[in-house]
């Protein structure tokens, strides 16, 4: 049967769920069918990733031992940490995040991925690890010991307990929550896709998830919010926005943390960012970065007037994270421990009528072509 070639998979379906939706037209995100919006004032990532995971919001005994759980999971056996020492310190935070998540497959029983109370507990460590990988990582590449999970602490306060031995200010913590709800869920893309590939073969959740971290990486997904900080100090002040901005375009280059394959409008969650930056410049002082970050949007938006081009996820994120004194190349695995909430409700989601992905090609090569001995062949 002759299909058309859709490039990048561009409008092809590849799954049907019930998990998140985007209006792109109208500039809508939804988690079952509530708004990000509505969650990131009302909820907590963890009340999200259960919402993701299970369809649901909880009742409050399932929120509490939900919480309950991820807590006491939290914890990274010393071969983990062992197994993150001897990896390069100069490595990318997200290899070593593969490379970990990988390994936890081959200690935990994650195999019969029929069996929903193994796979239950597979999705509480995944969530409940994914933050003391990444903290332990940001600590052993410096020498400096990993700081184990404090349990009297939520999971956005003991991530950056683990990361700096304090404990960050309230509105900190909750910044840091909001921004995590932000990223746990968007729709099909590239990383869920790559992870759903991988299900499909019936792979362990620690395969699975480790295959979406690795596409997850890349500059044209979650690998943009770092290169969006190092463009905006490159720029160092809202008065050179408008010759950078003018060069980019005019060099056909593209601005990091603008456009979007789905949203023809300003992204939802890059104007929620942008108020969590407001909130937290109000309290903890201004940030040089954003003000060139809005002259860079204001440029853009002059000069791409008529095309559907505005900022995504990824322009405000970094901005924050960067007053928060996190390493710029430990952006993109914050993005990863969030969505790994909506990659695991994903994999669950397709587990109940899984089929193995098994995508055509259009051959574009020759036939019945002869083979030419090496002493014949021309130089
Ligand atoms: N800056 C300038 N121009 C852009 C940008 C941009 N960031 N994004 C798209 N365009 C232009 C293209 O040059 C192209 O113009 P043309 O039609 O005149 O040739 C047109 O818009 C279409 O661009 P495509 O790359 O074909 O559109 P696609 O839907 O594939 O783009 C993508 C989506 C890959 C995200 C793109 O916008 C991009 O590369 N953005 C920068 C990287 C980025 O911020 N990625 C994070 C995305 S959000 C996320 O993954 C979490």
């Amino acid at each position: 049967m002759p299909h058309d070639f859709m490039p990048g998979l561009a409008g092809v379906p590849a799954a049907k769920s019930a998990i998140s939706d985007v209006d792109g037209s109208r500039g809508i995100l939804e988690y079952r069918g509530i708004r990000v919006e509505e969650l990131c004032a009302k909820s907590t990532f963890l009340e999200t990733s259960y919402l993701l995971l299970f369809g649901r919001l909880p009742s409050a005994p399932e929120l509490s031992r939900w919480t309950q759980d991820i807590t006491r999971h939290r914890r990274l056996k010393y071969s983990i940490v062992d197994l993150l020492k001897c990896l390069p310190e100069q490595g990318h935070p997200m290899d070593a995040l593969q490379a970990a998540v990988a390994a936890l497959g081959m200690y935990y029983p994650g195999r019969n991925v029929k069996d929903a109370d193994n796979n239950y507990w597979s999705a509480v460590r995944l969530v409940a690890k994914l933050p003391t990988i990444v903290a332990a990582w940001a600590r052993l590449r410096h020498g400096d010991d990993a700081v184990p999970p404090r349990d009297d602490l939520d999971l956005s306060e003991n991530f950056f307990y683990m990361l700096t031995e304090t404990v960050p200010p309230p509105l900190w913590g909750e910044i840091f929550d909001d921004c995590l709800i932000l990223h746990a869920e968007h729709t099909m893309n590239a990383s869920t896709f790559t992870g759903l590939v991988t299900a499909s073969t019936l792979a362990d959740p620690y395969t699975v998830i480790a295959s979406s971290i690795g596409a997850l990486k890349g500059p044209l997904h979650g690998g943009a919010n770092e290169e969006v900080v190092q463009m905006l100090k490159e720029i160092g002040s809202p008065e050179r926005a408008g010759d950078y901005v003018r060069g980019k375009l005019a060099a056909k280059q593209k601005l990091m943390g603008f456009g979007h394959r789905v949203y023809k409008v300003k992204d939802p969650r890059a104007t929620v960012l942008q108020s969590l930056c407001q909130r937290l410049f109000g309290e903890c002082g201004s940030s040089p970065l954003y003000d060139v970050a809005l002259a860079v949007e204001r440029t853009a938006g002059e000069l791409l007037a008529g095309k559907p081009i505005y900022p995504n996820v990824d322009f405000y994120s970094g901005i924050i994270y960067d007053k928060m004194a996190i390493d710029t190349d430990l952006f993109t695995p914050l993005f990863a421990m969030a969505r790994v909430s909506g990659w695991l409700a994903h994999w669950l989601e397709q587990l109940r009528e899984n089929k193995l992905f098994r995508p055509d090609q259009i051959y574009s090569g020759e036939h019945n072509r002869t083979y030419v001995p090496l002493s014949q062949r021309q130089s």
